[in-house]
């Protein structure tokens, strides 16, 4: 019967296209899809100004560079406090050990922190509540004052609050630099209409890293 035909054929376009984004999402072209160009995982150690017994972990999460490059502006300013201090990216997995602070901060993508970071939390669980943790949330949306806006931006942290109930927390607006997204990224970024801007406000980054209780 035609109606039947219609519905095979339609049924088969659709499984090829199933099969299509199946390939494209195992093979190297999904690679592709999500590679992000030229970013770069800075690897920092200052040594801080005095004899201290602090040393503290700048650690990151990033997927276009600015959460980075915020984490190395942090970790300048507990330098110049006379703090001892590591920059690492969270990917790395880097050790605990000798550490008497951690400061973990995360890009925001579609509502969550990066999933490198929630793993790190949910490994070093146990050692995070043991000493000064804090929590720097970089994103794009949600930047008001008002009610609704704190609510979105509280839940940001909606997988990392649970597991670190005693961590400070603080927002910082990022930046959108089309050229530095994965094509997919791009994508998703032009789909909802963003717009390139750099929204970070050096002087709240370093205001929040002199303020810090580390
Ligand atoms: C695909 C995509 C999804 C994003 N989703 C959100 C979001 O849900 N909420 C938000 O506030 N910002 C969102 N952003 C903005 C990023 O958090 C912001 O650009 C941030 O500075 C990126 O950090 P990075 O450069 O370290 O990757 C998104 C950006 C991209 C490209």
């Amino acid at each position: 019967m035609p109606t039947q035909r219609l519905s095979r054929r339609r049924f088969l376009q659709a499984a090829g296209l199933t099969v299509a984004g199946t390939t494209l999402a195992c093979s190297g072209l999904g690679y592709v899809a999500t590679r992000t160009p030229g970013i770069e995982y800075p690897e920092i150690t200052l040594q801080g100004g005095e004899p201290m017994n602090n040393r503290i972990l700048v650690t990151y999460a990033t997927r276009a560079g600015s959460t980075a490059e915020i984490a190395a502006a942090i970790a300048e300013t507990l330098a110049a406090r006379g703090y001892a201090v590591d920059v690492k990216p969270v990917k790395e997995k880097p050790s605990l050990d000798g550490y008497t602070a951690v400061v973990l901060g995360s890009a925001i993508r579609m509502g969550n922190w990066l999933p490198e970071a929630v793993d790190f939390v949910k490994a070093n669980q146990a050692a995070l509540n043991a000493i000064p943790v804090a929590l720097f949330t970089v994103h794009m949306l949600n930047t008001g004052d008002d009610e609704a806006s704190r609510a979105a931006r509280a839940a940001y942290l909606k997988t990392i609050r649970p597991l670190l109930p005693d961590a400070g927390a603080v927002y910082f607006e990022g930046k959108m630099d089309f050229a530095r997204l994965s094509f997919l990224d791009r994508f998703i970024a032009r789909m909802v209409k963003a717009v390139e801007a750099d929204n970070r406000d050096w002087d709240k980054i370093k205001l929040w890293a002199n303020t810090l209780e580390v």
